[in-house]
């Protein structure tokens, strides 16, 4: 099959982002495998449109009705398990599996470690983008390489965890790898020995309720999609992106200011002594909960959460962030950053 046979025009992404909200890419192309990034590459005008790379599109605001480029929809499959150094199990993992159902195949097969990022939406390959992270875990904690394909120099490369430069919900792939590097597959070191790690807000909780003292990983998944499918709106049900908002970062100074003048503001202690203010309670106390402009409206049961009320526009969307962010630094002087890309 030639390159123009699986191309694409005028595609529309409306089932293809989780906010369900319609733009059309000029082109659009699936990719199954590297063959596809290099018959791109070999196309001299298709190397130099602008490129949009789109895995679970659970992470991204279409405020454009049009892309004028192409859009390369990661769709290559497949789980491995590479190696057992008797320490850790590596798997290997394509960029275009289901994050959760990889989660899902990890505890079926007996290995333990990313249960606390169950249900998480998305697929593996946009997943060290933003540095993924729920109930105190991150990516990064279990990420061991990466495979990547160059669009400058059309090879393949290789990247640890250090390349990429992972922080809160950040990471190389935003900054200077952006529309670069397109990611193919990862390898996860997950530790033989395991813990449940169920210190962060209400997962004790949740288990202590159905009587589970010492659980196990399958356990602690189940509590955390309980305590998700509680909060978080359904994408398939009402269009959402999940968090919209970063939870602002600020020292040990401003917290203590902040803390003086609101003393129920909840906040969490980060390993290089500055805090984490919950964003969700900042918008909270601005009166949004629940609110709607236009099409575009804030979760009634997590501020942080942004959603599409009936055929929202990116636009109307993008505008109720504004309007939220203008009310959060007036009131706290705070500035909230936005989770998702703006396309
Ligand atoms: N809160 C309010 N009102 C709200 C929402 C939250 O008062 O409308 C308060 C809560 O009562 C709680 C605090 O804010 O005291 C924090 O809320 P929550 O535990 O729900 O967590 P979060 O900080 O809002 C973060 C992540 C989520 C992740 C959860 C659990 C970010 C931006 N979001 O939310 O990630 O699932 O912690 O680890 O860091 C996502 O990124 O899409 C996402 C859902």
């Amino acid at each position: 099959m030639t390159i123009h046979a699986a191309l694409q025009k005028n595609v529309s992404l409306k089932s293809l982002n989780t906010f369900g909200i319609d733009a059309i890419a000029a082109c659009y192309l699936e990719i199954h495998g590297i063959q596809d990034l290099e018959r791109v590459y070999q196309d001299e005008s298709l190397r130099r449109m602008p490129r949009l790379i789109l895995g679970g599109g659970s992470n991204l605001l279409l405020v454009s009705e049009r892309f004028e480029g192409i859009v390369l929809r990661m769709v290559n499959k497949g789980i491995a398990v590479e190696r057992d150094d008797g320490h850790a199990v590596y798997l290997r993992v394509a960029a275009g599996e289901k994050w959760h159902d990889f989660v899902m195949w990890t505890l079926a097969n007996g290995y333990p470690g990313l249960e606390n990022m169950s249900l998480i939406p998305g697929t593996v390959g946009a997943a060290p983008v933003q540095n993924i992270g729920a109930y105190g875990m991150e990516l990064k904690d279990h990420f061991y390489s990466l495979r990547a394909f160059d669009f400058q120099t059309g090879q393949m490369v290789e990247l640890d965890r250090e390349d990429c430069a992972f922080s809160y919900r950040d990471s190389i792939f935003k900054h200077a790898m952006k529309d670069r590097l397109v990611i193919m597959d990862l390898t996860f070191a997950l530790p033989k020995s395991w813990k449940p790690n169920i210190g962060y807000g209400d997962v004790a909780g949740t288990l202590k309720e159905k009587g589970i003292v010492e659980p196990s990983a399958e356990q602690v998944s189940q509590a955390i999609i309980a305590i998700r499918q509680r909060k978080l709106p359904d994408p398939a049900v009402q269009g959402n992106a999940g968090s919209f908002f970063q939870n602002p970062t600020v020292t040990a100074e401003q917290m203590a200011v902040l803390k003086a003048k609101y003393p129920e503001m909840p906040s969490y202690p980060q390993p290089d002594g500055r805090f984490r203010i919950a964003a969700g309670w900042l918008i909270d106390q601005c009166g949004w909960k629940g609110r709607q402009l236009g099409q575009a409206g804030v979760c009634a049961t997590q501020a942080l959460v942004l959603v599409n009320c009936g055929d929202v526009k990116g636009r109307e969307i993008a505008e109720l962030a504004k309007a939220i962010q203008t009310d959060v630094q007036a009131r706290f002087g705070l500035s909230l950053v936005p989770e998702p890309a703006f396309i």
